[in-house]
């Protein structure tokens, strides 16, 4: 296709913004657009963007500053943003940055090919009716054997801290039988792997479906090997779901419970809903349904208020519970959030609470991927390693291991003993 115009997208944020940018591509397609991964010689570029944390927003207004002379050498370039930045902004960030051509919020961008076109508004932060995924082009397996799929967005739960709910929306569920087929159709393209996605995904209800019904008729699903999901609330874990960890062995080991803080005192500044007791007493259900789940979670240090005992609560959680990973941040007061209006800790003091549990995490990381060594786990090849004959892939726990197989390709699912944990990744030998 030697008229094809190219199209750049640099996603920011979670999992889901991920999909989303798939998802964009692949309308743009439709356009006679295809990706490339230099932005110099796009004709539009796409910053798919986050709004959680200051850090993460503020990174789209230096992107767009390092973008500005590739669009005064080529004025013809189109330049979009997207994602939570652009629902919480809108059409400010044309103000800010009038070199922005389009703004299109996360439940909206299926519009996306008519904005492109000016059949359309420049800004569009509408939470349509219109449910976008009818009106989206079929998949394209684009990762090669694993794949996201979105099966609930936005958020309900209003956590005093969080941006999502506004950003995002109210909880919505997608209709169970579209997602059987769209996962049917993934798999018929080699996908081996799915990551059910969801803000809360593990409050998915649609058509009164729960998540565990519908992780169960995906495990029926022939070439369909492994079923990950993410991002769970702990209030949310039924029985069901904990049953099915102990009962469909496509069901893979690992789970993403944040829990955030270990004192009950900030867990209620947070409009968490739970204690930290009960969050203790879940785990253990969970790991007595399927004993060696490897679990993970997010931390916020330093929330308005947090005295050096919360603190101490969260460190002695997090010894208690022995995570396999986890992400840590300090807190970011979000415009329109409650927490915001609270006065903030001294930067200093959050440093310091950041690095400490940040130092508990990466031990009890190492110490759960040097537990692995000896042990026999799956692993799905994802890509080619860096050495002629080497395959990395991530094992049923997640972990990324390296192996050399050269007979193999890129979608083996193999059996992996392994023989040795680095920084970062695990390396073994196949049986
Ligand atoms: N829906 C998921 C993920 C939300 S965003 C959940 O409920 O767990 C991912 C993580 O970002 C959160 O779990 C939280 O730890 C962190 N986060 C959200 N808002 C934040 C803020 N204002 N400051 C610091 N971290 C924040
Ligand atoms: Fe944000 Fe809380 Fe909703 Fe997670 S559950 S998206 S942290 S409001
Ligand atoms: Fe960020 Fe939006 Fe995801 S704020 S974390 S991109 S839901």
């Amino acid at each position: 296709m030697a008229d094809a115009k190219k199209l750049f997208i640099k996603t920011y944020g979670c999992q889901m913004n991920v999909y989303d940018s798939e998802r964009m591509a692949e309308a743009m397609g439709g356009q006679g657009y295809v990706v490339t991964d230099r932005a110099e010689d796009a004709d539009m570029v796409l910053l798919n963007t986050c709004h959680i944390r200051e850090k993460a927003s503020e990174k789209l207004y230096s992107d767009l500053g390092r973008l500005r002379p590739l669009k005064r050498k080529n004025p013809d370039m189109k330049i979009g943003v997207a994602g939570c930045v652009a629902q919480a902004e809108g059409a400010e960030i044309i103000r800010r940055m009038p070199m922005v051509d389009l703004v299109v919020g996360p439940q909206s961008y299926h519009r996306l090919p008519d904005m492109v076109q000016g059949k359309g508004p420049a800004v569009d932060t509408d939470f349509p009716p219109e449910d976008k995924f009818d009106h989206l082009p079929q998949r394209k397996a684009l990762r090669g054997p694993t794949a996201f799929l979105t099966v609930q967005e936005g958020c309900d739960k209003f956590c005093a801290f969080c941006v999502v709910p506004y950003t995002r929306g109210a909880e919505v569920s997608r209709a169970p039988q579209r997602l059987l087929t769209e996962a049917r159709d993934l798999v018929e393209r080699g996908v081996r792997e799915i990551t059910l996605l969801g803000q809360n995904v593990n409050a998915y209800h649609g058509d009164d479906w729960t998540l565990a019904r519908l992780m169960r008729e995906l495990a029926r699903i022939d070439g369909l090997e492994r079923i990950r999901y993410t991002t769970s609330h702990p209030n949310d874990m039924d029985d069901a779901l904990i049953a099915l960890h102990g009962e469909e062995p496509k069901v893979m080991p690992y789970l993403h419970l944040p829990v955030q803080s270990g004192s009950d005192r900030i867990l209620k500044a947070m409009n968490r809903k739970h204690t930290a007791d009960a969050y203790v007493r879940l785990i253990e259900r969970i790991r007595a349904a399927r004993p060696d789940i490897l679990l993970s979670s997010d931390f916020i240090v330093a929330f308005p208020g947090e005295t050096e005992a919360d603190h101490r609560a969260t460190v002695d959680l997090i010894r208690e519970v022995g995570y396999g990973a986890a992400f840590t941040f300090k807190y970011s007061a979000r415009p329109g959030t409650p927490a915001a209006e609270k006065p903030e800790l001294p930067g200093e003091v959050g440093d310091a609470r950041l690095q400490e549990v940040r130092d508990l995490i990466i031990d009890q990381q190492r110490a759960t991927q040097e537990a692995m060594v000896g042990r026999e786990v799956g692993v799905l090849y994802e890509k080619p390693g860096r050495w002629a004959g080497q395959m990395v892939g991530k094992s049923d726990h997640l972990h990324a291991v390296h192996v050399t197989d050269p007979a193999a390709k890129v979608g083996d699912l193999v059996r992996v003993r392994i023989t040795e944990s680095t920084a970062n990744s695990l390396a073994g030998v196949r049986v």
